[in-house]
């Protein structure tokens, strides 16, 4: 019998080879790799954004908050981490007895590419008074310079902790400006970096999608202040899950956040009906480097071992004390 393809993501933005994949192949692949994860000892995560079929594989998916947590209380030798080169050193520093495996090393982040430790170095000359604070789509070498990190979920609660009144906040202009609307008391000085998947959105185009009355929009804190204004819930990925609880008399969610995540949402709330938001260009929210990793190549990198993450020891030692800085902060 011919396999039916399946397409996946918005092809029109990211072509790629490893984006169509077939029914049979992927039941194959998945035993295969069910079968290999336990003879290598091996756990995998995978980020709310991955493909559904590598969420499917997966031992546990979750925001980036989750999966730094799930990463250091997996007792597998080996991390096979299905997200984006940010994370998967993340993963590394928390766990450096561990072997971390990023399947597809291409798979990185603009928005992490946007800082680097020169361009920090440079803004914390111009602010030398004011306490790093930066997101943890950055670098370990970005990282390693920060006083804390923070996440989607956790950066006002992040911002609060931190025993200085003036706050540089760094990537996400529109996370930082965000938690400047939560936490007024303090001066925050907001990098000039931004999620070209999220920073796309538009509220008009959000607006459109609302004109059914009753529809509740979930929004992800990298969107544009626009989108947030018309957001009923600002939220991290695995925060959503939550939101779509509070509201159990809505039947249709508009989720401002990348198409793939919505996967889940389904899955979890099969009679809610869930509308990803459409980006200015007349497509899903799609990030191409979420995208990378399919099932071939987690098959490969359990099979040969690739690749694998290091992060330099200098910038491990900082990055790990940022990292655990966050961890410590009280959830509410
Ligand atoms: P979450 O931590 O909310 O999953 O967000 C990660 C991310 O990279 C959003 O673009």
């Amino acid at each position: 019998m011919q396999a039916r393809p399946v397409i996946h993501g918005a092809v029109r933005i990211a072509p790629a080879p490893y984006a169509v994949v077939d029914e049979a192949e992927v039941r194959e692949l998945s035993a295969e790799i069910a079968r290999l994860k336990l003879e290598k000892d091996a756990v995998i995560l995978a980020h709310n954004y991955q493909l559904p079929e590598v969420q499917e594989i997966a031992d546990f998916t979750g925001d980036s908050l989750g999966l730094s947590i799930e990463a250091q209380k997996c007792s597998q030798k080996t991390i096979v981490f299905c997200g984006v080169l940010f994370m998967a050193e993340s993963a590394k520093i928390l766990n450096p007895g561990k072997r971390v495996l990023l399947p597809n090393l291409a798979a990185g982040c603009s928005l992490s590419d946007s800082i680097t430790a020169e361009s920090l170095g440079d803004w914390m000359a111009r602010y030398p008074g004011h306490t790093v604070v930066t997101y943890v789509n950055s670098s370990a070498e970005v990282k390693a310079l920060s006083y804390i990190c923070c996440t989607s979920a956790n950066a006002a609660r992040v911002v609060r902790s931190v025993p200085n009144d003036r706050i540089l906040f760094t990537p996400d202009r529109n996370l930082g400006a965000w938690v400047r609307r939560q936490v007024p008391e303090k001066e925050i000085v907001v990098y000039d970096g931004a999620c070209p998947t999220h920073d796309v959105l538009r509220g008009v185009n959000v607006r459109e999608t609302m004109k059914e009355p009753g529809t509740i929009v979930i929004a992800h804190p990298e969107c544009r202040e626009d989108v947030l204004d018309l957001a009923d819930e600002i939220c991290s990925t695995t925060g959503m899950f939550d939101a779509v609880r509070r509201h159990p008399e809505a039947l249709r969610f508009v989720v401002a956040t990348e198409w793939a995540h919505v996967h889940r949402m389904k899955q979890l709330f099969p009679d809610r009906e869930f509308i990803v938001a459409d980006g200015c260009i007349g497509c899903r929210l799609h990030c191409p480097y979420m995208k990378m990793i399919d099932l071939g190549q987690v098959r490969r990198a359990l099979v040969e071992g690739v690749f694998e993450v290091t992060v330099d020891a200098e910038d491990m030692a900082g990055a790990r004390l940022a990292l655990e800085r966050m961890l410590a902060v009280p959830r509410d």
